[in-house]
C-alpha cells in the first residue's frame, strides 16, 4: 500500500515586512540580511491572528464538503502553541465544521513536530487505510525586537492530507530519526519570546543532518546521485544551504548542481515569508515543486529538524498530475500588503501573548476567513467569516 501526503496548501498572514526597512531601522548593512542570512521579508501577524486561524485557513484551502466528511483525525504541530491542555485541533476542526467523529491532538518538538504529526499520520493510514489524517504545521517564529533572531522571524501553516492514495508523495519505507537532548532553543513556559543560542543551533542542525543521511546510506546503500532534490528545515536560507554543503563538500559536479539548485527553488517561499517553524519544511517542499523542475516519479530526500532537537531523514516519490492537489502558493503571497517597520512593531506588541484580562481586537482591518477577536473569560474568542 502506497501511503503519502495527498493534498498539500499553504497559508500565511496578509501583511509582511521587508528587511531592508528592518536592517535600515537596526542600522544593520541590509546585505547582512540579504545575502548573510538569506532573507528579504518575513510575515507580520497581526493580533486577530494566530496559530489557530493560519492553521484553519491552510486546511481551509484544501477541503471540499466531500473531504470534510471522509476526515478521520486533525493532527496540528505547533510549537506557538496556546494553551498547555487543549489542543489547537480542537479550535480547529470547530471552525472548519469538521464531524465530531475525529481524532484530534497536538503535537510538539519545536520544528520538527511537523514530521512527528506526519509520521504518525502514516502510521494511522498504515493501521487502517480508509483514515484521512489532515496534518496541520502551524507555528508563529517570534524572538523579539531588536534581538539578533528577529530577522529569522515568521509565520504560517502548511495543511496536508494523508491518505492511502496519495496525489502529491508516496513516503518511501526506509527513515532515519536521530534525537538528543541539547539546549539550542527553547521557550520557557512564561516567555512569549523563544530563546535561542543561534550559531550553536546551526552547528547542530548540520550534525544532525550529516548523521542522519548517512544513517541512511548505510541502511539502504542510497547514494546523493538517486536524489533529485534533498529538501531540509528552512529556518531561514542561509542554514539550509549550510546544511546541504555539509553532505556535498567540494562537490561541483552534476549531482551537486542538481541538488543546489533544487534547494534553491525550495528556498523561494521562505526567503519571503520567514520562519514557520513546524511547517518550513513543508512551504520548501511547495516551492519546491512550484519553482524547480521536479519530475514524476523522482526520489526527493527531506530532512527534518527541531530544535531540543530531533532530526529525521525520510523520502518521497513524486505522483504524477502532483500540480492539481497543491495550492498556488506564489499567488496568495503577490497579495499580502507591505507594512512599515512602526506598523510591524505595533501589531508585534499587541499580540494577545501571556496576558489574562479580557480583551477586544479590531478585526475591520483582517479580511481573512478565520479572526481571533479577543478574550473573554480566559478563553480565546474566534470568528469565521
Ligand atoms: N554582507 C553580507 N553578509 C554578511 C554581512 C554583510 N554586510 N554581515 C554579516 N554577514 C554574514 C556573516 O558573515 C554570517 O554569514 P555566515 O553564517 O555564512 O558566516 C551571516 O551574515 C550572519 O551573521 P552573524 O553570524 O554575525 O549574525 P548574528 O550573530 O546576528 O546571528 C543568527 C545570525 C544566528 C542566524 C540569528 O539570526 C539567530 O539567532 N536566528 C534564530 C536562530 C535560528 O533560526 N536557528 C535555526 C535553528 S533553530 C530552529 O529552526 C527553530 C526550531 O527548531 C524551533
Amino acid at each position: 500500500m502506497d501511503i503519502g501526503i495527498d493534498k498539500m496548501a499553504f497559508a500565511t498572514t496578509n501583511y509582511y515586512l521587508d528587511l531592508v526597512d528592518l536592517a535600515k531601522a537596526r542600522k544593520v548593512d541590509p546585505n547582512k540580511y540579504l545575502i548573510g542570512i538569506g532573507q528579504s521579508k518575513q510575515a507580520v501577524v497581526p493580533a486577530s491572528q494566530d496559530v489557530v486561524t493560519i492553521g484553519a485557513a491552510a486546511a481551509e484551502k484544501l477541503l471540499t464538503p466531500a473531504l470534510k466528511k471522509e476526515i478521520t483525525s486533525v493532527l496540528v504541530a505547533t510549537e506557538s502553541g496556546i494553551d498547555n491542555s487543549k489542543a489547537v485541533a480542537t479550535y480547529i476542526q470547530h471552525l472548519l465544521g469538521l464531524s465530531a467523529f475525529v481524532r484530534v491532538a497536538e503535537i510538539k518538538q519545536a520544528c520538527y513536530g511537523g514530521t512527528a504529526a506526519l509520521m504518525m499520520a502514516r502510521g494511522l493510514v498504515a493501521a487502517n487505510p480508509q483514515e484521512k489524517v489532515l496534518v496541520i504545521a502551524s507555528d508563529i517564529a517570534r524572538y523579539g525586537l531588536n534581538t539578533p533572531g528577529e530577522v529569522t522571524q515568521g509565520a504560517g501553516a502548511v495543511a496536508m492530507i494523508v491518505s492511502s492514495h496519495p496525489h502529491v508523495l508516496k513516503l518511501g519505507q526506509t527513515s532515519v530519526a536521530y534525537s538528543r537532548d541539547i539546549m539550542d532553543f527553547w521557550r520557557p513556559l512564561y516567555s512569549e519570546n523563544a530563546m535561542v543560542d543561534g550559531h550553536y543551533s546551526t552547528q547542530v542542525f548540520i550534525d544532525f543532518f550529516k548523521n542522519c543521511f548517512s544513517h541512511y546510506q548505510q541502511q539502504t546503500g542510497c547514494q546523493l546521485a538517486d536524489f533529485s532534490a534533498i529538501l531540509t528545515h528552512l529556518p531561514f536560507t542561509k542554514m539550509a544551504t549550510k546544511g546541504l554543503n555539509g553532505l556535498l563538500g567540494e562537490r561541483q559536479d552534476e549531482v551537486a548542481t542538481t541538488l543546489r539548485q533544487s534547494l534553491k527553488a525550495s528556498q523561494v517561499y521562505s526567503r519571503i515569508v520567514g520562519n514557520l517553524y513546524t511547517g518550513s519544511l513543508y512551504l520548501g517542499l511547495l516551492s519546491y515543486l512550484e519553482n524547480g523542475q521536479p519530475k514524476s516519479g523522482e526520489l526527493i530526500g527531506l530532512f527534518s529538524y527541531g530544535s531540543g532537537a530531533a532530526g529525521e531523514f525520510f523520502t518521497a516519490r513524486l505522483v504524477d498530475g502532483y500540480q492539481d492537489y497543491i495550492n498556488d502558493v506564489r499567488t496568495d503571497l503577490a497579495k499580502r500588503q507591505q507594512v512599515s517597520v512602526s506598523q510591524y512593531e505595533k501589531m508585534f506588541k499587541q499580540q494577545l501573548g501571556l496576558q489574562n484580562a479580557d480583551v477586544t481586537f479590531d478585526i475591520s482591518h483582517d479580511h481573512s476567513r478565520f479572526v481571533l477577536t479577543g478574550q473573554k473569560n480566559h478563553q480565546r474568542q474566534y470568528q469565521r467569516r
